[in-house]
């Protein structure tokens, strides 16, 4: 229980002090702010100094596991479940009281390799999916606030994305998946919500359009739960949509009965080391994308896509490009973080300033 004092304006440098961005998430109406994070494997877990920021529970109210709760750590062997991982992220989470977003069902990458190696009939494929989703869902029950139930099936053009799942069953996988969770939480009368998660969808354009169109409205025609709609929010420097946009499509896929969320955010430089001007720019990116959550009654939550640039996906995916995240180390893993002061102040500000307004 957090107690909030009301002090005088010329105390904001105490404020922030005691208080950190998810305290304003908080009050400014919101569920959580939160980072993901790539625990328990990866580096992060032996580094003390990012252990105690992800410990914070001013700054971080929820949190999402990176990769341990996917399917390629979960069913090893076709029909063997083993969710020792994700169960040890969830200790985590647990310890600090965060929310969980859990992340995530059917996906085209980190799936196990024996479904590649299978020759699938449709009907076979089509069980494999509703037992990865019977089996998980069943697993973490409650635990999980909501949960990435398909993620990324559409392409940018607008059209499906042929992954092994399209390619055997169509867009079946897709309703298959969500019938089978819905009748899951059903069953068991849990209170879990079930999102489609997708990047590039954060902004008005062909494939937000088309994933309301083939998600969204034909989940919903069928009667079939959709609660949920995540923007991943990968963005870079000066190319992040506008505040405007962002608030624009989250009204859109609000106005078709979802909630939304910012569940990956992180705005990346394409070369390093940065230029001043693309530290303001970046700046101005975080705010423009944590105010349009922040003013929009459907955005439930931002989660980053890490909050350290040490352990941020950014550097190994696209070698060259970092500095995307709100903290960094100086002296590189197992030394003290930094927060890139301009950035936490916009985070912590955008939320400051719905604080009272009901949105
Ligand atoms: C962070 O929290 C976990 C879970 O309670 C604990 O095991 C770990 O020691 C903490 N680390 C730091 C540096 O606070
Ligand atoms: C899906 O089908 C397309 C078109 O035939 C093909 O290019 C692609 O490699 C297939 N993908 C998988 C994962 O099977
Ligand atoms: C963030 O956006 C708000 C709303 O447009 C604006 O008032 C504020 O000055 C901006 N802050 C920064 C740091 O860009």
């Amino acid at each position: 229980m957090k107690v909030y004092i009301i002090l005088p304006m010329f105390a904001s440098a105490i404020l922030t002090a005691l208080y950190g961005i998810d305290d304003y998430a908080k009050r400014a109406g919101k569920m959580y702010f939160g980072t993901a994070a790539n625990l328990p494997t990866g580096g992060a877990i032996n580094d003390k100094y990012y252990m105690a920021h992800f410990n914070n529970t001013q700054n971080f109210g929820q949190t999402t596991a990176t990769n341990v709760m996917k399917w390629i750590y979960a069913e090893p062997e076709r029909g063997v479940f083993d969710f020792s991982l994700g169960d040890d992220f969830v200790r985590l989470a647990e310890a600090n009281e965060y929310i969980l977003r859990c992340h995530n069902l059917i996906w085209h990458e980190q799936y196990p390799g024996w479904i590649d190696t299978t020759d699938w009939t449709k009907n076979a494929l089509l069980e494999v999916v509703r037992r990865r989703v019977k089996e998980t869902i069943t697993h973490y029950g409650d635990i999980c606030y909501c949960w990435d139930v398909v993620n990324e099936a559409i392409n940018d053009d607008g059209t499906y994305r042929q992954s092994i799942f399209y390619n055997v069953t169509g867009p079946e996988y897709i309703t298959v998946a969500y019938k089978t969770a819905q009748r899951t939480i059903a069953e068991l009368g849990l209170n879990v919500k079930l999102y489609y998660n997708d990047y590039n969808i954060e902004y008005p354009g062909t494939k937000a359009t088309a994933v309301q169109e083939m998600i969204v409205k034909s989940l919903k025609k069928s009667n079939i739960q959709l609660d949920g709609v995540g923007l991943e929010s990968h963005f870079i420097i000066g190319e992040t949509p506008s505040m405007a946009s962002q608030m624009q499509n989250m009204a859109d896929f609000a106005s078709l009965g979802v909630e939304t969320a910012i569940t990956e955010l992180d705005v990346r430089a394409l070369s390093l080391p940065l230029t001043q001007a693309q530290k303001t720019q970046q700046i101005i990116d975080y705010n423009n994308t944590i105010s349009a959550c922040a003013m929009s009654k459907s955005c439930i939550g931002t989660t980053l896509w890490d909050f350290d640039d040490t352990y941020s996906w950014i550097p190994s995916t696209y070698v060259g490009e970092g500095y995307a995240t709100p903290w960094y180390q100086p002296g590189g893993a197992n030394t003290p973080l930094k927060k890139k002061r301009g950035i936490y102040a916009a985070l912590v500000n955008a939320f400051n300033r719905q604080i009272g307004t009901g949105k």
